[in-house]
Protein backbone atom coordinates (compact mmCIF):
# COMPACT_ATOMS: atom_id res chain seq x y z
CA UNK A 1 0.00 0.00 0.00
CA UNK A 2 1.18 3.93 -0.53
CA UNK A 3 0.35 7.12 0.31
CA UNK A 4 -2.32 7.14 -3.00
CA UNK A 5 -4.20 4.18 -1.78
CA UNK A 6 -5.24 6.52 1.10
CA UNK A 7 -6.72 9.28 -1.08
CA UNK A 8 -10.51 8.17 -1.23
CA UNK A 9 -12.35 8.12 -4.21
CA UNK A 10 -16.00 9.06 -3.80
CA UNK A 11 -18.49 8.28 -0.68
CA UNK A 12 -21.56 6.39 -1.26
CA UNK A 13 -23.31 7.50 2.36
CA UNK A 14 -22.81 10.62 4.37
CA UNK A 15 -25.13 10.12 7.57
CA UNK A 16 -26.82 13.09 9.08
CA UNK A 17 -24.76 12.40 12.58
CA UNK A 18 -23.30 9.70 14.47
CA UNK A 19 -21.02 8.32 17.23
CA UNK A 20 -17.98 6.29 17.18
CA UNK A 21 -15.06 5.44 20.46
CA UNK A 22 -11.90 4.01 20.29
CA UNK A 23 -9.22 3.41 22.79
CA UNK A 24 -5.71 3.36 22.01
CA UNK A 25 -2.81 2.17 23.67
CA UNK A 26 0.50 3.68 23.98
CA UNK A 27 4.10 1.89 22.74
CA UNK A 28 7.45 1.33 23.38
CA UNK A 29 10.36 1.32 21.15
CA UNK A 30 12.68 -1.48 21.10
CA UNK A 31 14.72 0.62 18.15
CA UNK A 32 13.74 3.99 18.26
CA UNK A 33 12.80 6.42 15.90
CA UNK A 34 14.62 9.53 16.45
CA UNK A 35 15.10 12.14 13.72
CA UNK A 36 12.54 12.29 11.04
CA UNK A 37 12.20 14.33 6.73
CA UNK A 38 9.09 16.25 6.40
CA UNK A 39 6.03 15.15 6.70
CA UNK A 40 6.49 12.63 9.39
CA UNK A 41 9.17 10.32 7.40
CA UNK A 42 11.47 8.55 10.28
CA UNK A 43 15.55 9.12 8.85
CA UNK A 44 15.36 5.06 10.32
CA UNK A 45 12.86 2.27 10.85
CA UNK A 46 11.80 1.10 14.28
CA UNK A 47 10.04 -1.93 16.27
CA UNK A 48 8.26 -1.58 19.32
CA UNK A 49 5.85 -3.34 21.92
CA UNK A 50 2.25 -2.67 22.05
CA UNK A 51 1.21 -1.62 25.50
CA UNK A 52 -1.57 -2.67 27.24
CA UNK A 53 -3.23 -0.58 30.31
CA UNK A 54 -1.41 3.10 29.47
CA UNK A 55 -4.18 4.00 26.88
CA UNK A 56 -6.27 6.68 25.76
CA UNK A 57 -10.11 6.69 24.98
CA UNK A 58 -11.81 8.79 22.51
CA UNK A 59 -15.04 9.19 21.25
CA UNK A 60 -16.29 11.62 18.64
CA UNK A 61 -19.92 12.68 18.23
CA UNK A 62 -20.76 14.27 14.84
CA UNK A 63 -23.47 16.45 13.19
CA UNK A 64 -23.98 17.54 9.40
CA UNK A 65 -23.00 21.77 9.36
CA UNK A 66 -23.89 24.10 7.14
CA UNK A 67 -20.79 25.71 6.15
CA UNK A 68 -18.57 23.18 4.25
CA UNK A 69 -15.69 25.54 4.08
CA UNK A 70 -14.17 25.58 7.64
CA UNK A 71 -13.26 22.68 10.11
CA UNK A 72 -15.45 22.96 13.57
CA UNK A 73 -14.51 20.92 16.43
CA UNK A 74 -15.12 20.69 20.24
CA UNK A 75 -12.06 19.25 22.35
CA UNK A 76 -12.76 17.90 26.16
CA UNK A 77 -10.06 16.10 28.22
CA UNK A 78 -11.48 14.46 30.92
CA UNK A 79 -14.59 16.11 30.87
CA UNK A 80 -13.44 19.61 31.13
CA UNK A 81 -12.78 22.10 27.76
CA UNK A 82 -9.66 22.11 26.74
CA UNK A 83 -8.48 25.00 24.82
CA UNK A 84 -4.58 24.83 24.46
CA UNK A 85 -5.01 21.86 22.53
CA UNK A 86 -7.49 22.65 19.81
CA UNK A 87 -4.42 24.14 17.81
CA UNK A 88 -2.78 20.64 17.91
CA UNK A 89 -5.93 19.19 16.41
CA UNK A 90 -6.61 21.88 13.67
CA UNK A 91 -3.20 21.60 12.50
CA UNK A 92 -3.93 17.57 12.41
CA UNK A 93 -7.23 18.33 10.76
CA UNK A 94 -5.29 20.68 7.88
CA UNK A 95 -2.61 17.87 7.57
CA UNK A 96 -5.10 14.86 6.58
CA UNK A 97 -7.92 16.94 4.94
CA UNK A 98 -6.72 15.08 1.67
CA UNK A 99 -7.55 11.98 2.98
CA UNK A 100 -10.74 12.36 4.95
CA UNK A 101 -12.77 14.73 2.60
CA UNK A 102 -15.64 14.48 5.22
CA UNK A 103 -13.49 16.88 7.84
CA UNK A 104 -15.98 20.31 6.59
CA UNK A 105 -18.59 18.17 6.01
CA UNK A 106 -19.49 17.45 10.19
CA UNK A 107 -18.83 19.59 13.47
CA UNK A 108 -17.08 16.93 15.80
CA UNK A 109 -17.57 17.02 19.68
CA UNK A 110 -14.31 15.29 20.25
CA UNK A 111 -14.10 13.63 23.78
CA UNK A 112 -10.75 11.90 25.46
CA UNK A 113 -9.19 10.69 28.83
CA UNK A 114 -6.42 8.84 29.81
CA UNK A 115 -5.90 5.77 32.00
CA UNK A 116 -2.40 6.93 32.98
CA UNK A 117 -1.96 9.35 35.97
CA UNK A 118 -2.27 13.28 34.48
CA UNK A 119 1.17 14.56 33.55
CA UNK A 120 2.94 11.23 34.33
CA UNK A 121 5.65 12.39 32.11
CA UNK A 122 4.21 9.40 30.07
CA UNK A 123 3.91 10.85 26.22
CA UNK A 124 0.46 10.69 25.34
CA UNK A 125 0.49 11.58 21.67
CA UNK A 126 1.26 8.06 20.57
CA UNK A 127 -1.87 6.95 22.33
CA UNK A 128 -3.96 9.94 21.49
CA UNK A 129 -3.30 10.28 17.92
CA UNK A 130 -3.81 6.67 17.33
CA UNK A 131 -7.18 6.49 19.07
CA UNK A 132 -7.94 10.17 17.22
CA UNK A 133 -7.07 8.11 14.26
CA UNK A 134 -8.99 5.18 14.83
CA UNK A 135 -12.23 7.61 15.16
CA UNK A 136 -11.70 9.19 12.24
CA UNK A 137 -11.01 5.95 10.32
CA UNK A 138 -14.62 4.63 11.59
CA UNK A 139 -16.46 7.79 10.41
CA UNK A 140 -15.09 7.15 7.12
CA UNK A 141 -15.96 3.35 6.93
CA UNK A 142 -19.77 4.65 7.77
CA UNK A 143 -19.30 6.64 4.96
CA UNK A 144 -17.46 3.93 2.56
CA UNK A 145 -18.37 0.66 4.23
CA UNK A 146 -16.77 -0.97 1.42
CA UNK A 147 -13.66 -0.39 2.89
CA UNK A 148 -11.78 -3.42 3.79
CA UNK A 149 -10.11 -4.09 6.81
CA UNK A 150 -6.33 -4.16 5.46
CA UNK A 151 -6.84 -0.54 4.07
CA UNK A 152 -8.87 0.24 7.12
CA UNK A 153 -5.86 -0.33 9.54
CA UNK A 154 -3.21 1.15 7.41
CA UNK A 155 -4.73 4.07 7.05
CA UNK A 156 -5.76 4.48 10.73
CA UNK A 157 -1.75 4.29 11.23
CA UNK A 158 -0.76 6.45 8.36
CA UNK A 159 -3.18 9.22 9.58
CA UNK A 160 -1.77 8.61 13.11
CA UNK A 161 1.76 8.92 11.99
CA UNK A 162 0.55 12.31 10.32
CA UNK A 163 -0.44 13.04 14.11
CA UNK A 164 2.48 12.52 15.90
CA UNK A 165 5.47 9.53 14.41
CA UNK A 166 5.90 7.07 16.84
CA UNK A 167 1.71 6.74 17.23
CA UNK A 168 1.45 5.02 13.98
CA UNK A 169 3.11 2.32 15.87
CA UNK A 170 0.26 2.59 18.63
CA UNK A 171 -2.66 1.15 16.55
CA UNK A 172 -2.02 -2.70 16.26
CA UNK A 173 -0.28 -5.46 18.30
CA UNK A 174 1.88 -6.98 19.77
CA UNK A 175 5.10 -5.59 18.35
CA UNK A 176 4.96 -3.15 15.41
CA UNK A 177 7.42 -1.89 12.88
CA UNK A 178 7.74 1.09 11.41
CA UNK A 179 9.63 1.96 8.49
CA UNK A 180 10.49 1.15 5.34
CA UNK A 181 13.94 -1.28 5.85
CA UNK A 182 14.91 -3.26 2.49
CA UNK A 183 15.02 -6.72 4.33
CA UNK A 184 11.08 -6.39 5.80
CA UNK A 185 8.78 -7.44 3.71
CA UNK A 186 5.79 -4.23 3.03
CA UNK A 187 8.07 -2.36 5.39
CA UNK A 188 6.41 1.75 4.88
CA UNK A 189 7.54 5.01 6.12
CA UNK A 190 4.10 6.06 5.89
CA UNK A 191 2.07 3.40 8.66
CA UNK A 192 3.67 0.41 10.47
CA UNK A 193 2.97 -2.82 10.19
CA UNK A 194 2.85 -5.80 12.23
CA UNK A 195 6.15 -7.33 13.02
CA UNK A 196 6.37 -9.92 9.83
CA UNK A 197 8.80 -12.28 11.08
CA UNK A 198 8.03 -15.34 13.86
CA UNK A 199 8.39 -14.23 17.16
CA UNK A 200 9.02 -16.13 20.06
CA UNK A 201 6.13 -16.94 22.51
CA UNK A 202 8.54 -15.55 25.61
CA UNK A 203 7.84 -11.71 23.95
CA UNK A 204 3.75 -12.34 23.49
CA UNK A 205 3.43 -11.26 27.02
CA UNK A 206 6.49 -9.41 28.13
CA UNK A 207 5.88 -7.31 31.19
CA UNK A 208 6.96 -3.55 30.81
CA UNK A 209 6.66 -1.54 34.43
CA UNK A 210 6.68 1.96 33.83
CA UNK A 211 8.85 4.10 36.77
CA UNK A 212 7.87 7.78 37.16
CA UNK A 213 11.16 9.37 37.55
CA UNK A 214 10.04 12.72 36.01
CA UNK A 215 6.67 14.14 35.89
CA UNK A 216 7.05 17.37 34.79
CA UNK A 217 7.05 18.75 31.61
CA UNK A 218 10.46 17.96 29.41
CA UNK A 219 12.69 20.49 28.95
CA UNK A 220 13.21 19.95 25.27
CA UNK A 221 9.64 18.29 23.08
CA UNK A 222 10.74 15.34 20.82
CA UNK A 223 9.72 17.90 17.72
CA UNK A 224 13.51 19.50 18.72
CA UNK A 225 14.81 16.56 19.50
CA UNK A 226 13.82 15.23 15.72
CA UNK A 227 15.26 18.65 14.39
CA UNK A 228 18.53 18.32 15.67
CA UNK A 229 19.66 15.50 14.29
CA UNK A 230 19.76 17.16 11.05
CA UNK A 231 23.67 18.37 11.06
CA UNK A 232 24.05 15.79 13.62
CA UNK A 233 28.03 14.83 13.78
CA UNK A 234 26.47 11.02 14.40
CA UNK A 235 23.45 10.97 12.16
CA UNK A 236 24.58 8.58 9.26
CA UNK A 237 25.99 6.27 11.54
CA UNK A 238 23.38 6.22 13.85
CA UNK A 239 20.68 5.58 11.15
CA UNK A 240 22.42 2.79 9.85
CA UNK A 241 23.00 1.52 13.61
CA UNK A 242 18.97 1.17 13.50
CA UNK A 243 18.99 -0.77 10.27
CA UNK A 244 21.57 -3.58 11.79
CA UNK A 245 19.48 -3.86 14.83
CA UNK A 246 16.00 -4.21 12.80
CA UNK A 247 18.28 -7.13 10.87
CA UNK A 248 19.89 -8.52 14.27
CA UNK A 249 16.84 -8.72 15.79
CA UNK A 250 14.99 -11.01 13.53
CA UNK A 251 16.32 -14.07 14.53
CA UNK A 252 16.66 -13.02 18.31
CA UNK A 253 12.82 -12.47 18.23
CA UNK A 254 12.76 -16.15 16.61
CA UNK A 255 14.90 -17.71 18.85
CA UNK A 256 13.40 -15.86 22.25
CA UNK A 257 17.13 -14.80 22.59
CA UNK A 258 17.55 -13.05 25.60
CA UNK A 259 20.52 -11.79 26.24
CA UNK A 260 20.70 -10.69 22.84
CA UNK A 261 17.88 -9.01 23.48
CA UNK A 262 18.62 -6.82 26.08
CA UNK A 263 21.54 -6.12 24.68
CA UNK A 264 20.04 -4.61 21.67
CA UNK A 265 17.28 -3.01 23.75
CA UNK A 266 19.77 -1.19 26.36
CA UNK A 267 22.21 -0.11 23.62
CA UNK A 268 19.47 1.70 21.60
CA UNK A 269 18.07 3.05 25.04
CA UNK A 270 21.11 4.64 25.76
CA UNK A 271 22.08 5.54 21.96
CA UNK A 272 19.04 7.53 21.75
CA UNK A 273 20.63 9.67 25.21
CA UNK A 274 23.60 9.86 23.49
CA UNK A 275 22.18 11.42 20.40
CA UNK A 276 20.53 13.87 22.73
CA UNK A 277 23.75 14.87 24.29
CA UNK A 278 25.94 15.33 21.30
CA UNK A 279 22.97 17.46 19.67
CA UNK A 280 24.22 21.41 19.27
CA UNK A 281 22.55 22.59 21.46
CA UNK A 282 23.31 19.23 23.87
CA UNK A 283 20.90 18.53 26.42
CA UNK A 284 20.02 15.48 28.84
CA UNK A 285 16.37 14.59 29.79
CA UNK A 286 17.70 11.69 32.13
CA UNK A 287 17.75 12.51 35.92
CA UNK A 288 20.13 11.19 38.58
CA UNK A 289 17.36 9.03 39.51
CA UNK A 290 16.96 7.50 36.03
CA UNK A 291 20.57 6.22 36.60
CA UNK A 292 20.60 5.19 40.03
CA UNK A 293 17.91 2.50 38.25
CA UNK A 294 19.99 1.19 35.61
CA UNK A 295 22.78 0.83 37.92
CA UNK A 296 20.21 -0.89 40.32
CA UNK A 297 18.82 -3.18 37.08
CA UNK A 298 22.63 -3.72 35.99
CA UNK A 299 23.57 -5.20 39.41
CA UNK A 300 20.08 -7.60 40.25
CA UNK A 301 20.30 -8.96 36.28
CA UNK A 302 24.24 -9.84 37.58
CA UNK A 303 23.61 -10.94 40.81
CA UNK A 304 20.11 -12.75 40.23
CA UNK A 305 20.42 -13.67 36.48
CA UNK A 306 16.93 -12.73 35.82
CA UNK A 307 16.69 -11.20 32.61
CA UNK A 308 15.32 -8.17 33.01
CA UNK A 309 16.39 -4.64 31.42
CA UNK A 310 15.23 -1.33 30.64
CA UNK A 311 14.92 0.95 28.13
CA UNK A 312 13.82 4.84 27.95
CA UNK A 313 11.68 7.36 25.53
CA UNK A 314 12.63 11.00 25.35
CA UNK A 315 12.23 11.58 29.17
CA UNK A 316 13.45 10.71 32.57
CA UNK A 317 11.48 7.91 32.82
CA UNK A 318 12.72 3.94 33.06
CA UNK A 319 10.86 1.13 31.47
CA UNK A 320 11.52 -1.98 32.80
CA UNK A 321 11.11 -4.50 30.50
CA UNK A 322 10.95 -8.41 31.41
CA UNK A 323 9.34 -11.95 30.37
CA UNK A 324 6.02 -12.70 31.92
CA UNK A 325 7.17 -15.50 34.17
CA UNK A 326 9.88 -13.62 36.48
CA UNK A 327 6.71 -10.75 36.87
CA UNK A 328 6.40 -12.04 40.65
CA UNK A 329 10.39 -11.95 42.19
CA UNK A 330 10.99 -8.81 39.44
CA UNK A 331 7.74 -6.67 40.98
CA UNK A 332 9.03 -7.45 44.79
CA UNK A 333 12.04 -6.41 43.16
CA UNK A 334 10.94 -2.97 41.77
CA UNK A 335 8.85 -2.29 44.98
CA UNK A 336 11.64 -2.84 47.43
CA UNK A 337 14.48 -1.30 45.42
CA UNK A 338 13.25 0.76 42.92
CA UNK A 339 10.10 2.61 43.96
CA UNK A 340 12.23 4.58 46.22
CA UNK A 341 13.54 6.32 43.13
CA UNK A 342 10.35 7.44 41.54
CA UNK A 343 8.23 10.51 42.13
CA UNK A 344 5.66 9.54 44.93
CA UNK A 345 7.06 6.12 44.50
CA UNK A 346 4.87 6.07 41.17
CA UNK A 347 5.07 3.35 38.87
CA UNK A 348 2.68 1.82 36.48
CA UNK A 349 2.52 -2.25 35.97
CA UNK A 350 2.21 -2.65 32.15
CA UNK A 351 2.79 -5.42 29.28
CA UNK A 352 2.20 -6.22 25.41
CA UNK A 353 -1.46 -5.31 24.34
CA UNK A 354 -2.86 -6.13 21.18
CA UNK A 355 -3.52 -2.59 20.18
CA UNK A 356 -6.66 -0.36 19.70
CA UNK A 357 -10.18 -1.73 20.05
CA UNK A 358 -13.52 0.04 19.18
CA UNK A 359 -15.86 0.64 22.88
CA UNK A 360 -19.24 0.43 22.29
CA UNK A 361 -21.65 2.80 23.48
O1 LIG B 1 6.53 10.30 18.00
P1 LIG B 1 7.47 11.32 18.55
O2 LIG B 1 7.74 12.42 17.57
O3 LIG B 1 7.05 11.82 19.90
O4 LIG B 1 8.90 10.63 18.74
C1 LIG B 1 9.09 9.58 19.65
C2 LIG B 1 10.51 9.25 19.77
C3 LIG B 1 10.89 8.20 20.82
O5 LIG B 1 9.84 7.95 21.72
C4 LIG B 1 12.05 8.74 21.62
C5 LIG B 1 11.33 6.92 20.15
C6 LIG B 1 10.26 6.07 19.53
O6 LIG B 1 10.59 5.41 18.53
O7 LIG B 1 9.14 6.03 20.03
Amino acid sequence: MTEQDFLPKSYSNFPENGFVKWKAPSNIALVKYWGKKPVQIPANPSVSFTLDSCATTTSIAFQKKEDTENFSFDFLFEGKPKEDFKPKIQTFFERVENYLPFLKTYHFQIETSNSFPHSSGIASSASGMAALSMCLMDIEKQLNPEMDDALFYAKASFLARLGSGSACRSVKGDLVQWGAHKNIPNSSNEFGVPYPFEVHDVFKTYCDTILLVHKGKKQVSSTVGHNLMHGHPYAETRFKQAFDNLDALKPIFAKGDLDAFIKIVESEALTLHAMMMTSMPYFILMKPNTLEIINKIWEYRENTKIPVCFTLDAGANVHVLYPSNHKEVVLKFIDEELAQYCENGQYINDGVGQGAVKING
